[in-house]
Order: structure tokens, then sequence, then C-alpha cells
């Protein structure tokens, strides 16, 4: 006897994640500590201090299921973020989010609607569902959303949007997110992916949270992976009128975020500081990156996250470029499966993880 899976399961590609340190070290033969990844929009500092201390201190609890609730978690979102907390749900990852709004708005047959290059979970959890996904045509590698609109149909169920987009870096402004939230009807839910908000300036940062009062099918996903560098520990929230976030819970696994992140994120939110030294940290390796693009007369996508997709000639020379790297030492990421086989992505790391990269993307002799 065979056993029958769903035909839109058996069509999903799976994700494809940057390599992790310890497969490059087994597979290239390069001791781990020589090895630079800059590959998964990891934040290079690492840790808060205040979420370190926490976590050295909370081995005595693993034993215990973690607060399913998330209680003093939501507490002290809602405390920054001016929301009341059950506005709020917790997810393993923003992932998580990512997939609970399919699972829960979604049902075999409806329409998602992405767009092109945009992250690739979405056209996952569209099809683990039996959603169509459909891809919205790009605009110089941004979202364009007058084709959005125009592709919206009695069979529109969700959006999903990420601002800033991965892997091309792009932002879209508050006007025209605005102009375009007022144009989808009602009954669409459109799910903002805000998983790096924290690498933008000031006067760039997301006003959405204050959206939710005007728009009652928003749904805005934040991650702690990215800037409060949690992403092992895997942690993201989701923000939304209290009645799309009930649902959402009802499809939610009881216990889907472990009580080390839930105290790690509580404390990192205290952590101002680590915050703005990442940020500026990142805006100066990414100027760095962007000198050496523009001294090795290589185009790159203008990035607002803390990564940039840089292109070459065509995709044998960006998988020959990625292999020379990886051979070195320096982990980045091929993106040919968000249809821009001749680009790589690198991460911004710290100065002296740039500089290998550096070095070894200038001596490539291909
Ligand atoms: C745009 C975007 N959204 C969501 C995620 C998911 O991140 P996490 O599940 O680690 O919060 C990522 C991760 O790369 C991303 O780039």
């Amino acid at each position: 006897m065979s056993i029958e899976v769903p035909n839109y399961i058996s069509k999903i590609d799976p994700y494809q994640g940057g390599k992790p340190i310890k497969e490059v070290a087994r597979e290239i033969g390069i001791a781990e500590e020589k090895i630079i990844k800059l590959a998964s929009n990891e934040n290079p500092m690492g840790i808060s201090p205040l979420a370190k201390k926490v976590l050295n201190d909370a081995s005595s609890e693993i034993h215990r299921y973690p607060d399913g609730n998330g209680f003093y978690l939501k507490e002290a979102l809602s405390k920054n973020f001016l929301l009341e907390t059950n506005q709020i749900i917790i997810g393993n990852g923003s992932n998580d989010i990512l997939e609970l709004a399919a699972r829960t708005f979604v049902t075999k047959g409806d329409e998602v609607l992405y767009s092109k290059h945009a992250f690739a979970v979405y056209k996952i959890v569209t099809q683990a569902v039996g959603g169509k996904g459909m891809e919205a045509p790009s605009d110089n590698y941004s979202h364009d959303l007058a084709a959005f609109l125009s592709m919206i149909s009695n069979k529109t169920k969700l959006i999903f949007i990420a601002n800033p987009n991965n892997p091309t870096g792009t932002l879209i402004s508050k006007k025209i997110l605005k102009d375009f939230l007022n144009k989808v009807p009602d009954k669409v839910v459109v799910v903002l992916d805000e998983a790096y908000d924290e690498y933008l300036d000031d006067s760039l940062k997301s006003d959405a949270f204050e959206w939710l009062k005007e728009y009652k099918n928003l749904i805005i996903s934040r991650s702690f992976s990215k800037a409060y560098g949690l992403a092992g520990l895997r942690i993201g929230y989701g923000a939304a009128a209290s009645k799309l976030i009930e649902m959402m819970n009802r499809v939610r696994q009881p216990f889907n975020v472990n009580h080390f992140a839930q105290i790690a994120a509580i404390a990192s939110l205290d952590d101002k500081n680590f915050i703005e030294k990442s940020r500026s940290i990142n805006n100066l390796g990414m100027k760095q990156l962007i000198h050496t693009f523009e001294v090795l007369n290589l185009e790159y996508i203008p990035s607002y996250a803390n990564f940039v997709s840089f292109k070459l000639e065509d995709e044998k020379t960006a998988m020959m470029y990625y292999q020379h790297l990886l051979n070195n030492g320096v982990i980045v990421r091929p993106i040919a499966n968000y249809d821009l086989p001749q680009f790589l992505r690198v991460s911004i790391g710290l100065k002296h993880e740039n500089n290998k990269f550096i070095e070894y993307l200038s001596n490539c002799n291909i």
C-alpha cells in the first residue's frame, strides 16, 4: 500500500536555509572558528547581555511546560508598543505567525497574493493549506502594490507583504502602504511582515501598530531573530485586531514558544542600547559592503535591512563566487530560488567578517 500525499503538498519546494557552520566545517574541512556565516541575516553581535543573564539563570525551569499564553511576554510587548494583550499572538519564530495566518484564513482553492522575489515562506505556507499562490510582478525588485490591487479577486483571502523585503531589502513607503490598505477589501487579510523593522532609521520605522485601530484586516508580524539576535530560540509575534488573534490562537499549538525564548525576549525588549548598537554596526557594515560593490563595479539592490543582494554576470558566475567564498570559509546565500539566479545575498557582519568576505570576493578569479 502506498501512502497518498495531497498533490499540493508533494509540489512544495522545501525552504532552503543558509548553510550551518558545522555543515561547512564537515564538508570543506575548515575549523569551525575560521568559518564566517553571512547567510541567514542573523545579528553578528549575538544577543543582549540582559537576555544572556536571564538565560543563564533559567535551566531549573526546563522540566515544566512553558506558559502557553505567553502572559508576561505579551504584557511586555503591550507596554512597549501600546497594544492590548489580546491584540498579540506569540509564535515559534515569526515564521509561525505567517503559517498561522495561512492556516486560519485560507482553505483549499483560496487565493493568496505575494510578490515576485518576496520571502519564500509565503508560497510554502499557502501551498501547505491547498491555497493558490498568486505572484504579483515586482517593480524594480520591490513590491508593486498597484499590481496587487489589480490581482485581488473574490477568491483572494490573504496578502503577504514583507517590509523591508527579503532577499531584496526593498522598502515600501508608509504613504504607499497606507493608500494600499485603504483600497484592499475589508474581507481580505493583509499580513505585513516587519521582521527587519528594527534596522530602519527612526524616520522610516513602521507606524503599523497604530494603524491597527483603523484596519481590522491587518496582521503585523515581527521577529526576535534578526536585530534581537534570538534566531536560535525561535520567537516572533503577531499583532492584529483581537478578533483575528482569537481565531489564530485556535489553531496555534498550545506551547508553541518555549520558556527560554519567552524570558529572553522580555529581557531583550528592555535593552534598547543593544538594538541601537546593532543598528549602527549594521549601518557601518552596509557602507563597507556597498563601497566594495562600487569599487568592484558590481550591481547591488539598495537594502534597508541587514543584508544586501549583489549581481554577477550570470548564474554560473554567481555559483562560482558562492563556491569560492565557501571554500574559504565565508558562507553567503545563492538566491536562484527567488528568481534571482545571478545574485548572491550577503548578511552584514562585524567589520572583520565583512573584511574576510571582501577579501575573497575581490580575489575570485573567474
Ligand atoms: C521577511 C522575513 N519574514 C520572516 C522571517 C522568519 O523569521 P523567524 O521565523 O526567524 O522570525 C524571515 C527570516 O529570514 C524573513 O526574512
